[in-house]
């Protein structure tokens, strides 16, 4: 009897040893290169319904390494704030990969909640380099690009050609046909994103870019809001609302809602991301077959997009980094980028893709939004960026319900942001 106890005893020490080993073997990697097992995937919500299924192939082929996909709003500000509450809890946590917006790179990796990547593991030689610029902090990189993004200026082709004019290249065209054409066809004139969120900041940094004008400078480090082209920018949306070739509805719009409007036929112009030109332009859409898309007017001739997008990033505190950096090379290989495109209608980070015959032939705006993306502008690489996004939006805001004049409006946020940079 005793040596049967001894011998389960020392099986049970094996067993121990054992589980032990094999613990410590997912602890112990636990840094940017181990551990592997299932993962969680954090995103904004998924507008075109496109992730689940591509993400179910990779469970099929990975059973070890499920991922399931977290979906959280459609609104950008109130998906930061839920990310940023999950990583801050690194002890009840529940993101391990995280779809961030480009520009919430510097803060998340400032404030220590996504970890370093190896840059060899990832094809960042493949990709559009303005891209990967949006996944480093100091000079390290914290992401991985995944999706991109630049606004064009959809319009009604069929209501433009009646008219006998070509999609305007200024504001001033832009704000001419808006209030004379469109009210004739039963049209509103133009919208973008202008509810206060980050879509209202992107539309914003936008028109002052587009008037030559900037917001911060050095690296987040000066103020340099408090121009007369800034004045310009935001002169051009307030007037829009209260001369009502804005429509007041549009102060309540983001993504979704803008696009929308536009395919049930109610509008003439609509700034948006490429996935909305796509949308209006699918089977089932009003005005399918009636969508032009160019790159955004602005004071004299074209202006300037954001860029927009997302990048892969890897929580401070995920339970599985290898998978996790598994997962975002898979992500970001060229079959899974094309299907990006393909399903998901949005634009990938890959360059080659943008050059593709096949593609090309399938989606023809490719090489304007390549043009649109490589000459596209950052939003203020900060650490305080949600602080900053909150008084631009805030400000434009008043400034387009007339509760404050432009000039008012950007002298104040001049001052907001030179306050929050000596906070
Ligand atoms: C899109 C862009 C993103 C931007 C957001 C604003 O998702 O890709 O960069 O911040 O729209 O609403």
């Amino acid at each position: 009897m005793r040596w049967i106890h001894a011998a389960g005893r020392g099986l049970l020490v094996l067993v121990v040893i054992l589980t032990g080993y094999a613990a410590s073997g997912v602890r112990a990697d636990g840094g940017a290169t181990g551990g592997r097992g299932p993962l969680t995937l954090a995103t904004a919500g998924d507008l075109t319904g496109y992730l689940g299924p591509l993400l179910a192939g990779w469970n099929r082929a990975h059973p070890a390494e499920k991922v399931t996909l977290v979906e959280l709003p459609d609104s950008a500000d109130e998906t930061r704030a839920q990310m940023a509450t999950d990583l801050r809890d690194g002890d009840r946590h529940r993101f391990d990969v995280l779809n961030i917006d480009v520009n919430w790179t510097t803060e998340f990796a400032a404030a220590g909640w996504i970890r370093p990547l190896p840059r060899d593991r990832f094809p960042l030689g493949a990709l559009l380099p303005p891209v990967v610029d949006t996944a480093t902090y100091e000079g390290r990189l914290y992401a991985v690009p995944y999706v991109t993004n630049a606004g064009l200026l959809l319009y009604r082709k069929d209501v433009l050609a009646a008219e006998g004019v070509p999609p305007p290249r200024t504001w001033a065209e832009l704000e001419r046909y808006a209030e004379a054409i469109a009210p004739k066809h039963g049209l509103a004139g133009y919208a973008g994103q202008f509810l206060p969120y980050e879509g209202l900041t992107v539309n914003a940094a936008e028109a002052v870019y587009s008037a030559g004008g900037s917001i911060l400078g050095d690296e987040g480090e000066r103020v340099t809001v408090d121009s007369a082209a800034a004045r310009e920018g935001v002169g051009f949306l307030a007037r829009g609302v209260r001369e009502g070739w804005i429509p007041r509805d549009a102060l309540a719009y983001k993504e979704e809602e803008s696009k929308q409007t536009f395919q049930d036929g109610r509008l003439l112009f609509l700034r948006n991301w490429p996935y909305a030109y796509v949308g209006a332009s699918a089977e089932g859409s009003k005005v399918a077959g009636k969508v032009g898309a160019v790159p955004l007017p602005g004071p004299d001739g074209p202006g300037t997009s954001v860029l927009g997008g997302s990048n892969l990033a890897v929580g401070a505190h995920a339970r599985h980094p290898d998978s996790a950096a598994r997962l975002i090379a898979y992500l970001t290989s060229e079959r899974v980028q094309r299907q990006v495109l393909t399903r998901g209608a949005l634009p990938p980070v890959r360059a080659d893709l943008y050059e593709d015959p096949e593609l090309v032939a399938a989606f023809p705006y490719l090489p304007t939004l390549r043009e649109s993306v490589l000459a596209a502008a950052p939003r203020p690489k900060s650490p305080r960026y949600d602080q900053v996004s909150l008084a631009v939006q805030a400000v434009v805001h008043d400034a387009m319900t007339g509760r404050q004049t432009p000039e008012a409006a950007v002298r104040r946020l001049a001052r907001e942001l030179a306050a929050l940079s000596h906070r």
